[in-house]
């Protein structure tokens, strides 16, 4: 499959197999996280349906107008985050077209990844910054200011990270005599807070990671991403969801696991209990596809991505108006 501009979609391939196999063939299918425009151009280029691109980074744009220029009127662009998606689809006057797809691939894109500006990269020298939005606090305030217990938190539960304690106490010791500004003094505060020898995988990754999905809300951003995929996706419609880790891939099962009325599992505070057995959704993939050796060789970022699909049942949302609960 064609890849658009300079980034390699992820699992690109099965995502269209599977719209292909559920006979997605028309009505708008909503790219929820447009990035560069991979998945986007890929479906309008081999499905007869529009897309409604979402991406809250403004740094996007210029590739929404060139996709725009192409396919026109079977493309609408929207700067918004998951959490305005429901509130936007209510009030936009759109065509009366039915929703038959929703796809998310989360974490950040290439162009994030790879600005020094943006503050997103360990390897590159940059402000602390990490803004998907370009607005909100920085990680420059949440690194300078919070205190360790807070910080250790962070890193704990966004990161699953076990020398938690360890990097928050020396972060707190460092910006004592000085403030903490850009993305590689900071990596080396952690690397040297956790013992052992220097590993594979960058020991900062993790506290990246964490420090990165907490000033993005990340975590409630995807469950009420999920929860408007349920509200407006039509009966036979397909949700397509990529992670990169644990923690995203968790809550992308359990919320599939609830809406097949599977009682007693652990579900965030957004996604409350339900002893239930209607099923909103069925579970297309009962394990989540992996990308292929061979997409790992070209793609190295795709090593650790889970896609997970579920199609949409004639089942009332379980969930409508409970996202703030
Ligand atoms: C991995 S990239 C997507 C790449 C895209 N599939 C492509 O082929 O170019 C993830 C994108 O999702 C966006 N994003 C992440 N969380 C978001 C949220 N809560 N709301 C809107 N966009 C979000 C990021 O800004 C980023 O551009």
């Amino acid at each position: 499959m064609s890849s658009f501009l300079e980034h390699v979609p992820v699992l690109l391939d099965e995502i269209l197999i599977n719209l292909k196999k559920f006979k997605i063939t028309n009505g708008v299918i909503i790219d929820a996280t447009f990035g560069l425009g991979g998945y986007s151009n890929a479906i309008l280029e081999n499905t007869n349906c529009d897309v409604y691109g979402f991406d809250r980074d403004p740094e996007v744009l210029k590739y929404a107008h060139k996709l725009k220029e192409k396919y026109k009127k079977r493309f609408k662009f929207f700067q918004k985050k998951f959490s305005e998606i429901d509130d936007l689809l209510s009030n936009y006057n759109f065509s009366k077209k039915k929703i038959k797809g929703m796809i998310f691939d989360l974490g950040v894109s290439n162009l994030q990844l790879t600005k020094k500006n943006r503050g997103f990269s360990f390897k590159l020298d940059g402000p602390l910054d990490m803004r998907m939005s370009k607005e909100g606090i920085k990680a420059f305030d949440v690194i300078n200011n919070y205190s360790a217990e807070k910080l250790s938190n962070i890193f704990y539960k966004f990161g699953d990270e076990f020398f938690s304690r360890r990097i928050a106490r020396d972060i707190v010791k460092f910006r004592e005599i000085s403030p903490i500004t850009s993305t590689t003094e900071l990596a080396d505060i952690i690397r040297k807070a956790i013992p052992g020898k220097k590993k594979k995988i960058d020991k900062a990754t993790k506290s990246f990671q964490a420090i990165r999905m907490f000033i993005n809300d990340e975590i409630s951003e995807l469950n009420k991403g999920l929860i408007t995929s349920e509200k407006f996706l039509t009966y036979g419609g397909i949700l397509c969801v990529v992670s990169f880790h644990s923690n995203e891939d968790r809550i992308v099962k359990n919320f599939l696991n609830v809406c097949q009325g599977k009682p007693k599992l652990f579900i965030s505070k957004f996604l409350p209990l339900r002893e239930n057995l209607k099923e909103s959704f069925e579970i297309i993939t009962k394990k989540p596809i992996i990308p292929t050796t061979d997409e790992i060789k070209i793609n190295y970022k795709a090593r650790s991505a889970k896609l997970r699909i579920a199609k949409r049942t004639k089942v009332s949302p379980l969930f409508n108006g409970e996202v703030a609960a």
